[in-house]
């Protein structure tokens, strides 16, 4: 599947050449040309492989035939990728009609023919080929209208080539980032963004609640898990972060509105257990304490790093685990205001994880088997919980000061607040304080730049 996106863009790189060639464009416009998919046939000798491929494809029809040019010319001159090449206008947008017509054109073809599925196409252009985003995910972006002017100008210049046989709104109606299993009557949601380990963004958090509201009614139960053997969820999208730095209101509703997938967990009545198969982090570890139980690798482990961010974690982490589990408040308190990563030999100790598994089926089946045994979802703890104080925070761990006075405040708080609902809201309003502070704007700014984060003055 990936070998024909690929092949094919290379083809259509090196028709792109031979026609300029043939008109005798400046070098410069050769040069843009050759960055992108040259730069990685260099890398691998590559012409041979395109021309023995697209033979072997013109099996198709001779539109596939390899472009002459790659026949002629062992090294390609090419700039590194990413580095700017000037030219004119009207070569910049023939060149980007062209290999994006070969794009969609290969990506539509490839769903059309069920040659590949459309959530496997985006991963493995995201993985395998280092696309920014998938072809039909860009596609999504730049809208209907422009997908069928490009395909329309590539149907004309590149007679022959496949063209899509549904509008392009069809090729939108998939699930990117879960994928869905049946276990025994049991759906077996499975995230899977493994180039942001598995972190929820709106879309994530959207094809989960879409799944569960679909077999609501007639799964025996639902099990959440991660993809691979890293993570399980490294927590809500950093990225969307800096945009409600500052401003308490709009933090706040944000934490509101991620809480959209948890509240729903909230109120049902079928059984969602979390299998836990790597890092819980974050908002990936508050989903997993808002499922109705949790499983766990051995190997897994659970933390809070938003202290290190300079931030709190607003979804429920200051107030779920001491209401659910309230013999772990000291642990709770270390892991919120050091980020103190927590085994989950421990966790099942303190009586967090229900049961611990040596492998990923193992795991699976274990949740699957506690979906089953609960039967119903258990109700919410009620009522205000009795903890033990937090010691003061002081710098001596180069953390915040400032956000783990919040976090004290938040569970405190929290644990006496008379509702699951208020609760949560102290949560909300917690982190929106904490997006205003220095430290939230050092913490965040160092995880996008990958760097350590310095708190020395933020206070
Ligand atoms: N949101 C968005 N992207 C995330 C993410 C998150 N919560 N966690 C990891 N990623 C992305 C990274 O940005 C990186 O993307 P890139 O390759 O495009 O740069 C990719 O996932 C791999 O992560 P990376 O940091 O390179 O891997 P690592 O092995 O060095 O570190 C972690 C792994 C989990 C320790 C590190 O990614 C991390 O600290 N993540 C943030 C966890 C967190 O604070 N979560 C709480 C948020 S509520």
């Amino acid at each position: 599947m990936l070998d024909r996106v690929f092949d094919n863009w290379c083809n259509e790189a090196a028709f792109l050449l031979d026609e300029a060639t043939a008109a005798e464009v400046d070098s410069v416009a050769m040069e843009f040309v050759n960055a992108g998919p040259f730069f990685v046939l260099n890398m691998a000798n590559g012409n041979p492989i395109i021309v023995e491929t697209n033979t072997h494809q013109q099996e198709e029809g001779d539109h596939y035939a390899p472009a002459p040019i790659l026949r002629s010319v062992d090294r390609w001159k090419t700039v590194p990728p990413g580095r700017p090449v000037s030219v004119g206008a009207e070569t910049a947008s023939q060149v980007r009609d062209r290999l994006l017509g070969v794009l969609w054109s290969q990506s539509c073809e490839i769903v059309d023919r069920t040659i590949g599925l459309p959530a496997d196409l985006e991963l493995g252009c995201v993985l395998a080929l280092g696309f920014r985003r998938g072809p039909l995910g860009l596609a999504a972006s730049e809208g209907a209208e422009e997908v069928e002017r490009v395909l329309a100008r590539f149907a004309r210049e590149r007679p022959g080539m496949p063209m899509p046989v549904a509008p392009p709104a069809a090729y939108q109606a998939f699930l990117r980032h879960v994928l869905v299993d049946d276990y025994e009557g049991v759906k077996v949601i499975t995230l899977r963004r493994p180039q942001a380990m598995n972190a929820l963004d709106d879309q994530v958090t959207d094809e989960i609640l879409q799944v569960i509201r679909a077999h609501e009614d007639t799964a025996e139960g639902f099990v959440i898990t991660g993809y691979g053997t890293r993570a399980f969820c490294a927590g809500a999208d950093i990225g969307r972060f800096p945009k409600v730095l500052g401003d308490a209101d709009a933090a706040a509703d944000y934490a509101r509105e991620c809480s959209r997938l948890l509240l729903h967990l909230d109120g049902m009545e079928k059984p969602v257990v979390a299998a836990i198969n790597g890092l819980a982090l974050g908002g990936g570890l508050e989903l997993a304490i808002r499922c109705h139980d949790l499983v766990a690798l051995r190997s897994a482990s659970l933390q809070f790093p938003e202290i290190k961010l300079g931030i709190t974690p607003g979804l429920g982490g200051m107030v779920v685990p001491y209401r659910r589990w309230p013999a772990g408040a000291p642990i709770f308190h270390e892991m919120l205001c050091s980020a103190r990563r927590l085994g989950a030999v421990q966790a099942h100790e303190l009586g967090m994880v229900s049961a611990l598994a040596d492998s990923i089926d193992a795991l699976v089946a274990q949740a699957v088997a506690r979906v089953k045994e609960l039967g119903v979802a258990p109700s919410l703890p009620s009522g205000t919980v009795d903890i033990p104080t937090m010691a003061p925070a002081n710098a001596a761990g180069g953390l915040s000061v400032e956000v783990i006075g919040l976090i004290g405040q938040a569970v405190e708080e929290g644990a006496t607040a008379s509702s699951w609902a208020e609760a949560l809201e102290i949560g909300y309003r917690n982190f929106g304080t904490s997006a205003c502070t220095a430290a939230a704007a050092e913490g965040i700014a160092a995880f996008l730049e990958r760097r350590r984060p310095d708190f020395s003055k933020t206070g």
